[in-house]
């Protein structure tokens, strides 16, 4: 499974990405929004640091807008996916600018049968939001293995890109259905590394080590 990180915090972007944790990245407005700079120049930057697709979304509502701004953020860089809300206008869009060979995410799926209209556009990516669903107490996680099952009926090449993920469950969860790819946010990405064993465990041997009274030189 891949993994995004869902953030458009540069300094946080670069450190995952040198320990090679991090495939690509997403964004969304409310992102832009917390990096308080300019959109434009976020994105350059983010795409400068990864190789892999880095999703910015697009605002307009019509298919025509967001075919003309998923153009334009799509020539700040050329590994930007463009991001399209799931409505029958981002679906429009999507088929435009899959066909004009642009990668696309389709974002805010909420159900199984919005992901196969996403996947019958054309899709690059469709983003089910796992945790948003859990809050309204819907099992998130039965959407994943939904859309798996549906997508492998009918060999969809459409990537399943789970998303809203806010605990190390979702991503454990993930992977076991079979999704594609989980962007996570940087905080979980970290919560991920850790485990009271491992660190008991190097606390252990970082004594031992000390009593030995070796180097190793
Ligand atoms: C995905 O592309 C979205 O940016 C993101 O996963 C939304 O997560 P949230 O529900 O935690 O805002």
């Amino acid at each position: 499974m891949k993994f995004f990180v869902d953030t458009a915090d540069i300094g946080e972007i670069r450190e995952m990405n040198e320990a090679g944790l991090i495939d690509g990245v997403t964004t969304n407005p409310s992102l832009i929004l917390k990096a308080n700079r300019p959109m434009r120049d976020v994105i350059a930057e983010i795409c400068e640091s990864v190789d892999g697709p880095v999703s910015a979304e697009v605002t307009a509502l019509t298919a025509e807008e967001m075919i003309r701004e998923g153009k334009l953020l799509a020539g700040i860089a050329s590994n930007v996916c463009i991001k399209l809300p799931l409505t029958l206008d981002g679906l429009k869009a999507c088929k435009h600018l899959t066909d004009e060979g642009f990668e696309t995410n389709v974002t805010l799926c909420f159900s199984a049968t919005q992901a196969l209209l996403a996947a019958k556009a054309g899709a690059t990516y469709v983003s089910p939001f796992i945790g948003r669903l859990d809050d309204i107490n819907i099992n998130g996680m039965e959407l994943i293995a939904d859309i798996r099952r549906i997508f492998d009926n009918y060999d969809f090449e459409t990537q399943i890109l789970a998303a809203s993920i806010r605990t190390l469950n979702h991503v454990r969860e993930a992977a076991l259905i079979g999704a594609d790819v989980a962007t996570v946010p940087t905080s979980t990405l970290r919560a991920l590394v850790k485990h009271p064993l491992t660190d008991k465990g190097l606390e252990n041997f970082m004594s031992d080590w000390k009593k030995s009274g070796q180097t190793i030189a």
